[in-house]
């Protein structure tokens, strides 16, 4: 397995791979546009996974000069189990411990099992004193 960071030139890949797994989100915001954008704002910080040239994992990080905020972190089915994804989240917090960040936040949906089982399973702590609350500024019930 090969490790990198991500560029948008893996972007069908990399879609492909989140489409192909459950429990992902994905919305207006994660167009080719809006994920060369968050590449841009946010370099370094991604990466994917690669079988040979075949591209099988993925996560994307950011942060806003105090926290770190992972998404999308993904393993295609076949690999499973075998640690691509401790690799790329070990990466990408290294990656975001160089630029200051000591603390990052994942979001995951309520029923995705998996992913809670995988977070939890590491040491991150589930936030059950904290709602999240989001607000749409326009028309687009998808952006
Ligand atoms: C969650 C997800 C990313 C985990 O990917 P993964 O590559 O299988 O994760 P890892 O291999 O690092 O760890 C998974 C399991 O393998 C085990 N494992 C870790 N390293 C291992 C190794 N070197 N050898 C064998 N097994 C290993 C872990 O114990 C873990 O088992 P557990 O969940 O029972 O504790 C993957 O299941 C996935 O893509 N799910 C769909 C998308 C999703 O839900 N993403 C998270 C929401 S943000």
């Amino acid at each position: 397995m090969n490790y990198r960071c991500m560029q948008i030139s893996d972007y069908d890949a990399v879609m492909k791979l989140w489409r192909d797994c459950e429990g992902l989100s994905l919305r207006d915001a994660d167009s080719a546009s809006g994920v060369e954008k968050y590449l841009e704002r946010n370099p370094g910080l991604s990466f994917v996974a690669l079988d040979g040239t075949r591209i099988v994992g993925s996560i994307m990080a950011g942060h806003d000069g105090k926290r770190g905020y992972i998404q999308h972190l993904a393993v295609g089915e076949e690999l499973r189990g075998l640690g691509v994804a401790s690799e790329l989240v070990g990466r990408c917090l290294s990656a975001l411990k160089s630029q200051g960040i000591e603390k990052s936040h994942v979001h995951v949906l309520k029923d995705n099992a998996l992913g809670r089982r995988y977070w939890s399973g590491r040491g991150w702590t589930e936030r059950s004193e904290v709602v999240m609350y989001s607000f749409i500024n326009g028309e687009n019930d998808n952006a």
